[in-house]
């Protein structure tokens, strides 16, 4: 056969093995969120013509509005991004920055003890937001509206108002006292300094003006300008410490996402200064090392209560913002997951003293994740930390300031609020990103796709990692958000049991192994998914029972 003729043949099957990966696209899409007015925006801007990520943009601003106790204009998040045209996939770092005057004593009293409420409460807990920087980022680089029009439900509803729920009336009581410490919080959230009545309407008229600006000037009209000397003075006059450079000097950094092998699938996950890639990935790399269809229930939960054990154990000694720590590599190594594994024992709980020789209230934050009728995928998880935040809203902004200044270890060794430790990697200083569990993620293999993630602080790695599970074993949305949850974090030395879906019987088996449980009073997590199956391109999603958002699926109309 002539040379070319061979050239072309080889020519024609490399395209046209590299179409077999190129997903078929859904015909409809899919959008979940933790709230439902936030799903019809995104909905909204795909019928007029946006893709993924402009809805991700009018997501986001909505959930800034309508969710103020999980996320907003004050706070960050991680926004992970597929491109269907190119297959290109990225983090969006929106994280925020300790302030140019932290440093790593701050939250220290006289006896050298972390003060625990200024690194929760008011703006000294605050970083620098990554949000607004994040709208414009996503809007300008991969969307295809203008974020004016991106925006536009947001601003509607700030000025037309959201109603209260009984979700936001625990949140707004689990924070009471310090929503009632700062003027414009108590004004905008509270009714006479106390939780307003379900239906009530919660107007935003600053917030709509801050989110014009932003809408008009893009960025700079947050972090420059009028809105930018709103924050750096009600901030100061209030304890804060921010500077109008810190604002000015906030980036947007695009990072390379983690990606774990497991079985036949693919898992793409968070990068640092998120933990979640890696410590996902620490865990999924131990675990394909057992054959979990081999054991029962509980001997599986028993493996996967030690794998987490061995991934948390090393989140607290290893991981910190890469810009400023060296993080080793071997973490995410398969052979480095055969060492960890090693040491697990197959009928015994290990102590966590043996780890060191050998070798985390209330629900806040926010995930969304959606999947357009291109095959674009967002999956995004949004925080302002504690619920409401540092619980200070900066007067005339209508912007609730976020407390992710306590993700960092305040003090080596000493726990914070979600009763996670950490190391000198994770010290506080001057416009480092405070470390982060947040989750984002995506799993695929030819077959099948799910994007997802959830809020729930230093549980959220292992309620990814869980539903993961539940998703290779076969089980569709409802059933995965619908599980029950459990959870070891290698300090506290026990598996935490959501409060129902564990039998007396299965308790016992956690102990039986050694284990200390400890059943908490309630539920945790708020899991948003979308499924979609390559080869029927039938989509399903699904909100967790736990919250109150809204997964759609819908055909769009243009
Ligand atoms: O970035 C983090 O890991 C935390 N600030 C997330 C907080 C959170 O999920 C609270 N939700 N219950």
């Amino acid at each position: 056969m002539p040379r070319f003729i061979v050239s072309i043949f080889v020519l024609l099957c490399l395209i046209s093995c590299s179409q077999s990966f190129v997903e078929k696209k859904p015909h409809q899409a899919a959008i979940a969120t933790a709230h439902p007015l936030a799903t019809q925006a995104g909905f909204n801007i795909l019928e007029q013509g946006g893709n993924a990520f402009d809805a991700a943009v009018a997501i986001t601003a909505a959930l800034a509005v309508v969710e103020p106790a999980g996320s907003g204009l004050g706070g960050g998040g991680f926004w992970l991004l597929h491109r269907a045209s190119d297959q290109k996939q990225i983090m969006i770092d929106g994280r925020e920055t300790a302030p140019s005057a932290a440093h790593r004593d701050m939250y220290l009293d006289q006896h050298g003890q972390h003060n625990k409420k200024a690194s929760l409460d008011g703006p000294l807990a605050a970083g620098i937001p990554g949000v607004p920087a994040a709208l414009d980022h996503i809007s300008q680089h991969y969307g295809h509206l203008t974020l004016k029009q991106a925006l536009s439900p947001a601003i509607a509803y700030a000025k037309q108002g959201f109603k209260v729920t009984p979700h936001y009336q625990k949140l707004v009581s689990f924070r009471l006292q310090a929503l009632n410490n700062s003027p414009a919080a108590k004004r905008i959230f509270l009714q006479d300094g106390t939780p307003p009545q379900t239906d009530t309407l919660i107007k935003q008229a600053d917030l709509a003006l801050t989110l014009e600006k932003i809408a008009a000037k893009g960025a700079t009209g947050f972090y420059q300008g009028t809105v930018a000397q709103l924050l750096v003075d009600g901030a100061g006059e209030a304890g804060g410490i921010w500077t109008l450079e810190d604002l000015a000097n906030y980036q947007i950094k695009e990072r390379n996402t983690v990606k774990t092998h497991y079985q036949d699938y693919q898992i793409t996950s968070a990068a640092l200064p998120s933990s979640g890639g890696i410590v996902l990935g620490t865990i999924l790399n131990q675990l394909e090392l057992f054959d979990l269809s081999d054991y029962d229930i509980n001997q599986q939960r028993h493996l996967i209560t030690e794998t987490m054990r061995r991934a948390y154990f090393d989140r607290s000694r290893y991981l910190g913002d890469s810009d400023f720590i060296t993080v080793p590599e071997h973490l995410t190594a398969k052979s480095y997951a055969k060492t960890l594994a090693s040491t697990i024992d197959k009928i015994k709980a290990t102590s966590n003293e043996t780890l060191h020789t050998s070798t985390s209230k209330g629900e806040d934050t926010t995930h969304f994740s959606v999947l357009d009728q291109y095959g674009n995928r967002v999956s995004a998880t949004l925080s302002i930390n504690y619920p409401f935040g540092s619980a200070f809203v900066v007067p005339g902004t209508g912007v609730l300031l976020n407390d992710e200044m306590d993700d960092f270890s305040a003090q080596i060794g000493a726990a914070n609020v979600y009763g996670l430790i950490g190391n000198e990697a994770n010290a506080i200083a001057a416009n480092k990103r405070p470390l982060s569990s947040m989750t984002p993620t995506f799993i695929e293999n030819e077959d099948h796709l799910m994007i997802i993630g959830t809020p729930g602080g230093s549980r959220i790695i292992t309620m990814v990692l869980l539903a993961i599970l539940d998703f290779i074993e076969g089980k569709n949305a409802q059933e995965i958000v619908s599980s029950p949850r459990f959870h070891h974090q290698y300090l506290p030395n026990e598996v935490q049991l959501e409060s129902t879906g564990f039998s007396e019987q299965e308790k016992m088996a956690f102990r039986h192994f050694g284990h200390s449980i400890k059943v908490l009073d309630r539920q945790y997590g708020n899991m948003q998914i979308i499924i979609y199956d390559k080869r029927t391109r039938q989509l399903d999603a699904a909100s967790d029972p736990r919250g109150e958002g809204l997964a759609t699926i819908q055909n769009i109309k243009r």
